[in-house]
C-alpha cells in the first residue's frame, strides 16, 4: 500500500498531520513570544525544512501556513523570519504561492526550492543573533544527523539564543534501516549498492565522531 506523499499524505490532513499540526500550533506562540522578547531586535527565525504544499486542497493549513499565521499574529511585536523549503517541484509551486500571499502583507517569509540541506546555511546565518526553531517533518529520511548535530553543537551552543528542534521522527524508516544494516541486506559488493546503503548506515550509526 502506498504511504507518505505517494499515499496522499499531502492531499488531505490525515490523523498524524492533525497531531503534529496541533503541536506546532501550540508551540509557536510561546516560542516567538518568550525568547523573542529578549532577542536582539526582537528577531526570531523559524525554518520549515520539509514544508510540503503549504495549504491543503480543501483550504486547511499545512505546517507552512500555520507558521505564517503565527508570524502574522506577532507582526507588530516581534521581527519573525520564516524560511520554507520544499524539494518536490509541484508542491513547491503551491508552497511559494502561499508564502507570497503572506510576504505581500509585509511578513519576512521566503520559500526555497530544493533540499533543506542546501539552504540550511542561509537560515543559520540569518539566525546568528536570534532564537531559532527548526521544524523538520520529513516523509522518510530527514536531515542527516551529522548536519543537525553541527547546528546544535556548533557555535550556537555556547551562548544564547536558543535553538529548538521539532523533529518528526520516522520509527518505520529507522526500523527498516536497522533491519537492512543488521542483516545481509547491507554487505554491498558493488559501488552502486555501497552508495545505496550509505544513508541507511548513517541513520543506524548516527553522526561520525
Ligand atoms: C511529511 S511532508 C511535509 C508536510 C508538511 N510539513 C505539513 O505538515 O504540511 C514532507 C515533505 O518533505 C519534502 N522533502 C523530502 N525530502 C526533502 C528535502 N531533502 N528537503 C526539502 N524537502 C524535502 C517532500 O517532498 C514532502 O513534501
Amino acid at each position: 500500500m502506498a504511504t507518505g506523499t505517494a499515499g496522499g499524505l499531502l492531499d488531505d490532513p490525515h490523523a498524524q498531520s492533525v497531531f503534529k499540526h496541533e503541536i506546532l500550533r501550540q508551540y509557536l506562540p510561546p516560542f516567538i513570544a518568550m525568547p523573542g522578547s529578549t532577542a536582539v531586535g526582537k528577531q526570531v527565525v523559524v525554518l520549515d525544512g520539509f514544508a510540503g504544499r503549504g495549504r491543503y486542497p480543501d483550504g486547511s493549513p499545512g505546517s507552512a501556513e500555520l507558521i505564517l499565521r503565527a508570524m502574522r499574529s506577532f507582526q507588530n511585536s516581534r521581527n519573525v523570519f520564516g524560511f520554507f523549503v520544499e524539494k518536490d517541484q509541484a508542491l513547491y509551486a503551491n508552497l511559494s504561492g502561499v508564502v507570497e500571499e503572506y510576504s505581500s502583507q509585509g511578513l519576512s517569509a521566503r520559500a526555497f526550492a530544493g533540499s533543506v540541506e542546501d539552504h540550511l546555511d542561509i537560515v543559520i546565518r540569518q539566525a546568528a543573533p536570534s532564537p531559532l526553531l527548526l521544524f523538520l517533518d520529513p516523509c522518510g529520511a530527514g536531515l542527516p544527523f551529522d548536519r543537525l548535530v553541527q547546528v546544535l553543537v556548533g557555535p550556537r551552543r555556547a551562548a544564547r539564543p536558543q535553538t529548538e528542534v521539532l523533529l518528526n521522527f520516522s520509527a518505520d524508516l529507522t526500523r527498516r534501516a536497522a533491519g537492512v544494516v543488521a542483516g545481509e541486506g547491507c554487505a554491498p559488493r558493488t559501488a552502486r549498492s555501497r552508495r545505496r546503503c550509505r544513508p541507511l548506515v548513517a541513520v543506524r550509526r548516527g553522526p561520525a565522531t
